[in-house]
Parts: structure tokens; sequence; C-alpha cells
């Protein structure tokens, strides 16, 4: 690192975290009684998610990455093909679940204003050895799952939708998430809800259902050292992701907080009570998080030149901007790092150029992927923004020159 990073991540003083979920002291008491009645607690919270979003199937496990794993194993046992068709950006995670479950990642630019696959794109990269494409809704921002199904549609090829940042959030009437063949959420730390890591497979497709829970069945439970340890990451989370206290971590070097990686490891085990426990009032944290999201987003649309696809007051789980040079992003980005006003760059390269895998896209460019990994900047929209911070974003990003 830098010198100059370093002293920015050792700045003192109020910082907003980039992103963050509501949980307070009775989320983690309900996490406590979550430990003695571990399996009411996970057949409840199955239960009123199948409800809630109206699916036949529901599966709780470990991470996001944990339940992308889960589904591509379960697809790869339904089909003989290999490939699965993803967005050039996204976050790392994603091809890491892939190769995880013995599949070939191939890779698709992007529409810079939504994130979306380019459906001219997506339907050349379409072919006989696909097994299915993995879409995403980046940052809240809704990807059209109907006309991606609809390529698919009479070719053998199943549509996984990835809203692992989506999760409480519709696009035209239909709650994100429920709209492809299967569908996850994550309940990571800066998700729109949050119980620390966590994921969720949905699905209305009885032969999926039955695949997944094939691989479900041979799931462990995490072990009651884990159980522990996470619970205690959890409490510490609690206290340090409030702005007042967010520097102390955040100057932290090796908890690498705000630093992308990719995932060199991905544990596969199912959800233990105590996470189930703590996700006792999710629909009530859902809708003031997303609600909160929805009005922050209204107010920085009414104070800068922003062209949001999905609408001023859509909950984005950040605000993302595409400011017209990197120069400039920089320049925004460094002020926000100075000020501790939680602005970030999301992810720094697309998928083909991450160090670890890069060899498997040898020669392949992406230009709008590479255009969005040098510009975005992203605004945070959580509930720990108070006025000022609203106020001095506001400000900083003023005169932004959007591209
Ligand atoms: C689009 C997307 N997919 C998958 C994941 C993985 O989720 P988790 O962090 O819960 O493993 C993330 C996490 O940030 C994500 O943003």
């Amino acid at each position: 690192m830098s010198a100059v990073a370093m002293a920015r991540r050792m700045r003192i003083g109020r910082r907003v975290p980039p992103a963050a979920a509501p949980l307070c002291w009775k989320d983690l008491w309900h996490g406590v009684s979550g430990i003695f009645s571990p399996e009411r607690s996970l057949r409840a919270l199955e239960a009123e998610i199948r409800r809630h979003f109206a699916v036949s199937h529901v599966f709780l496990v470990s991470s996001g990455t944990a339940a992308l794993t889960l589904t591509l194993m379960a697809l790869k046992s339904l089909s003989p093909k290999t490939e699965v068709v993803m967005p050039a950006y996204t976050c790392f995670a994603v091809p890491a679940a892939i190769l995880k479950a013995g599949l070939r990642p191939a890779l698709c630019d992007i529409s810079p204003e939504t994130f979306d696959f380019d459906h001219a794109l997506l339907k050349e990269a379409l072919n006989a050895n696909t097994l299915c494409v993995l879409s995403h809704h980046l940052f809240g921002v809704p990807s059209d799952i109907e006309g991606i199904r609809a390529l698919c549609r009479g070719r053998g090829i199943f549509v996984v939708e990835d809203a692992a940042q989506a999760m409480g959030v519709e696009d035209k009437g239909r709650r994100l998430g429920t709209i492809g063949d299967v569908g996850i959420f994550s309940l990571g730390r800066g998700k729109n809800i949050t119980c620390g890591s966590g994921g969720i497979i949905l699905t209305n497709s009885a032969p999926i259902a039955e695949a997944i829970a094939r691989h479900y069945g041979e799931l462990e439970m995490p072990r009651s050292s884990e159980v522990l340890k996470d619970f205690v990451r959890l409490v510490l989370m609690t206290i340090f992701i409030r702005p007042r206290l967010y520097w102390i971590p955040a100057a932290l070097p090796f908890l690498r907080l705000g630093d992308t990686v990719f995932p060199k490891e991905i544990p596969l085990k199912r959800m233990s009570g105590t996470k189930a426990g703590l996700l006792r009032s999710w629909r009530s944290r859902l809708t003031q998080s997303n609600q909160v999201r929805s009005e922050t987003a209204t107010y920085f649309s009414q104070r800068l030149s922003l062209r949001l696809a999905p609408g001023p007051s859509h909950p984005y789980l950040r605000l993302p901007i595409l400011v017209a040079t990197p120069n400039e992003r920089e320049r925004l980005y460094s002020r926000s790092q100075e000020c501790g006003l939680g602005l970030s760059v999301a992810y720094p390269t697309p998928i083909n150029e991450i160090p670890e895998i890069r060899v498997a896209f040898n020669g392949q460019r992406f230009p709008s992927a590479r255009r969005v990994a040098e510009s975005l900047l992203t605004i945070p929209t959580h509930h720990w923004l108070s006025e000022k911070d609203k106020r001095a974003i506001a400000e900083l990003c003023r005169d932004l020159p959007v591209a």
C-alpha cells in the first residue's frame, strides 16, 4: 500500500462506511435464542421467505457465494453443458462460485447505464454448451431478466438471477430474485439486510429444487466454534460499523476493509440456527433498510445531475455514478477518503483482469466493463448517513462531470 493510501486509511475521526445494513442489539439477542432452538428458527425463516417471495422452495446457506455455488452444482447435475455466461463486470465472488462448481465462466460485456448484459452481445454469446446465463442486479439496479429469459427460451439454457444486492427490491411490480429459474440473495455485511454472512436460494422449479436438495443434504451445519466466532465478529461489527468508530477497523490493514479480493476458498455450509434467529425481524428490517435507501437516492437525485435508469427513488444498495474521466474519479475518491464520506470505487477491474484467473480470458476485451471499472463511484445510501454527511457528499459531487 502506498504512503498516501496508508495515510488516508489512518484518518482518525468520523468515517462513513461505504456499505452497511441495519442490525441492532435486539437482533443479536434473537440470535442467542436461535442457539437454543436452531431447527425451529431455520424452519420458521424458510417458511416466511417462501411466503413473502411466493416461491415453493427455499434453501438457507452460509453465504451468497455458497448459494451461487450450490445452485450451479445443481444445474450442472441436470445437464452435460459446462458454460456459464456472466457479466464482465460484477462481484469477484461470481466467477469464483462458477469455478468452484466445476464450470467455465464465459464473459459478456455490459451496458454501462444498468450494468445488465448488452443484450445484443448476450445473444451472440449463447451457444450449444451454454448451461445457464447468470445475471445480476448490481447496486440494486434491475437487469432485464424477462429479456434474458426470452433469449434462453427453448434452448435448454437456465437463467440464474443473482439478487445478492437487491433483496426486497421490485422491478415493474415483480420481486427481484424470483424472475429467473432460480435466484439467490446475500445476507453479507453491506447488503440490504445482514446476519454477518448468509445466503438464500429460491426457486419455483421442482427439478432444480430436487437437484439443490441432493447437494444441500450433504452440507454440514457450522461447528459450534464457527458459530461462536461468527457471533463475536457480528457483535464487533454492530459496534464498529458506526461512523464514529468505523475509522478504527478501517485503519487496520489486515482486515482489508474496502478491498476487493478474489475468494480463494468457498466454505459450503448450511445456515446456523443463530443466524436464522438473528433474522427473526427480517421483514421489518428489509422494509426499513430499502425505504432509507430510496429516500437517500431521492435526496441525491434532487441535488446532483445523475442519470439513473430505474428512477430517482429506487432503493439502490449504493448509488452508482459514472464519472467522466478516471482522473476526476480519483480526485473525488481521494477527497472523500480525506473527509471520511464513504464514496467507493466498487470493483477495481473487469472480471477478465482479475490476476488469479486472467489467463482464462487471454486476448478478450470488454470495453464497457473496463470503462465502468475505471470510472465508477458509488455513494452510500444506508441508514448511518447523517444529514450533514449527505450535504457534504452533495457539495463534493456538485459539479461532477458525469459520463
Ligand atoms: C452480485 C454478488 N453476487 C454474489 C455475492 C456473494 O455474496 P456473499 O458475500 O454473501 O458471499 C456478492 C457479494 O457481495 C455480490 O455482490
